[in-house]
């Protein structure tokens, strides 16, 4: 590049406050917006003008200035700025963030003065997610989890809990920008997979995903006999009453018979060919040694006679006048 003297330039500087009155019509177009960081970028002028003399800032530095066929580049672009004397253009190479601005080229002859703003952005790498635990307790742990990037500038973030976009709540909160999500009272349900996204202009990246182990219960338990919710059993009967309760890790459970804990462990109690004896309340009861928490529930099971066909007979014969009763003083308001 050649030198230019300090008198020539001081001409151009003058040429350049003398310029400041705007041509308009003319426009600089860059040749990318936003452009990453190392590339080159051309800031043209449309339409394409015939410039004797200019000059080229961003903010308030100067990058060079040109008369006739010379141009002066400042030192802290020198190597890196150049100007097409004809045309105007500037060619500005290995952008990095800080060359982000408005350029503002300006001329004398013909008179213009114009710009364009520029934004140069660093491509996202190596997104990662940070926690400090990852074994958690229903309703009395919080899951912090931090979203990072080993580069990358004006980086928005989103979250995701398996493919659903992760929604800010009252237990749920994005801070730091949204690279911090916080559950607060963490429930069964939020075990995850949960990810990071992270984006700018130029780039994207996705962190593997993070899954948490949430101990929870014992809890919602249920009982039933035979496969079925009814606990009436003719005499005889082989009875596999069958306990489950939700409880992470699985609960241990044991049996209860009138209060009274039977040698049983596990989900399944089986009877075989019970008598009248065995009718009473049965329960199962369940622990979980990791929330150190316990459940039970309780059935009542009748073993019965079994009814011959004509006790059944008799049974609704008793009943009849008792139903018709019964109607009768339902429908007995309604008539009066
Ligand atoms: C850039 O150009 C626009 C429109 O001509 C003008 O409003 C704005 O002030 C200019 N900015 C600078 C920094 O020169
Ligand atoms: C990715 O980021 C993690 C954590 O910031 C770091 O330990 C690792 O070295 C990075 N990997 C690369 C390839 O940059
Ligand atoms: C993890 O961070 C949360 C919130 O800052 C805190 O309550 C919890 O004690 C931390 N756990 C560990 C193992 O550091
Ligand atoms: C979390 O649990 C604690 C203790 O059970 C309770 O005081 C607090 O209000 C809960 N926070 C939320 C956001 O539910
Ligand atoms: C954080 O994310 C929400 C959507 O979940 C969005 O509306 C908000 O603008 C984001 N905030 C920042 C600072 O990016
Ligand atoms: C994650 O998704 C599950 C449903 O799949 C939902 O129940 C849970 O509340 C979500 N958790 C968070 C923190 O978004
Ligand atoms: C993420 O970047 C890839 C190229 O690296 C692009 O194909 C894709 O469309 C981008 N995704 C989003 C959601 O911007
Ligand atoms: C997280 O959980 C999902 C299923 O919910 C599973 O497919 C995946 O392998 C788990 N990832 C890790 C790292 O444990
Ligand atoms: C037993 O009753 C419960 C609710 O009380 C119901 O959810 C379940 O499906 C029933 N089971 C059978 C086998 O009928
Ligand atoms: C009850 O179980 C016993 C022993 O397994 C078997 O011999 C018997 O046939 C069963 N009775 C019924 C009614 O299924
Ligand atoms: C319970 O069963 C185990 C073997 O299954 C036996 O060793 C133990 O003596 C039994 N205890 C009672 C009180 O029946
Ligand atoms: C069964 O649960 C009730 C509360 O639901 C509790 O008061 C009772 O002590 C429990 N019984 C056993 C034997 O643990």
């Amino acid at each position: 590049m050649e030198k230019i003297s300090e008198g020539t330039l001081a001409i151009a500087l003058l040429a350049l406050i003398q310029g400041v009155l705007a041509s308009g019509a003319v426009e600089v177009q860059p040749s990318i917006n936003p452009a990453e960081v190392g590339d080159s970028v051309t800031l043209s002028l449309s339409p394409s003008t015939t410039l004797r003399s200019g000059s080229w800032a961003v903010g308030a530095s100067l990058i060079l200035t040109w008369l006739g066929d010379q141009q002066a580049v400042f030192p802290s672009y020198s190597g890196r700025a150049s100007v097409n004397v004809l045309t105007g253009a500037l060619t500005l190479n290995s952008v990095t963030v800080a060359d982000s601005g408005v350029y503002v080229v300006q001329s004398s002859e013909p008179q213009l003065r114009a710009n364009a703003s520029i934004t140069v952005l660093e491509p996202i790498s190596n997104v990662t997610l940070r926690t400090n635990q990852t074994n958690l307790m229903e309703f009395k742990s919080s899951a912090v989890v931090t979203c990072s990037v080993s580069s990358g500038s004006s980086l928005s973030f989103l979250w995701m809990n398996g493919s659903s976009e992760v929604k800010a709540s009252d237990r749920v909160q994005l801070t730091d920008e949204n690279s911090t999500l916080t559950i607060v009272n963490v429930t069964r349900y939020d075990q995850g997979p949960f990810s990071c996204r992270v984006f700018n202009l130029v780039s994207n990246g996705t962190s593997d995903p993070v899954n948490f182990t949430i101990s929870y219960g014992p809890d919602n338990m249920a009982l039933t006999v035979n496969g079925q919710n009814t606990t009436s059993f003719p005499i005889g009967s082989n009875l596999t009453v069958f306990c489950s309760a939700q409880s992470s890790p699985p609960a241990l459970l044991q049996w209860a018979f009138r209060g009274e804990l039977v040698n049983t462990t596990g989900p399944l109690l089986e009877l075989f060919r019970v008598g009248k004896d065995r009718s009473g309340p049965y329960s199962c009861l369940a622990f979980n040694k990791h929330t150190n928490m316990n459940s039970n529930i309780t059935t009542h099971i009748m073993i019965t006679e079994p009814l011959s066909g004509s006790e059944q007979q008799a049974v609704n014969v008793m009943l009849l006048p008792l139903l018709l009763l019964v109607e009768f003083l339902i429908l007995l308001p309604g008539k009066l």
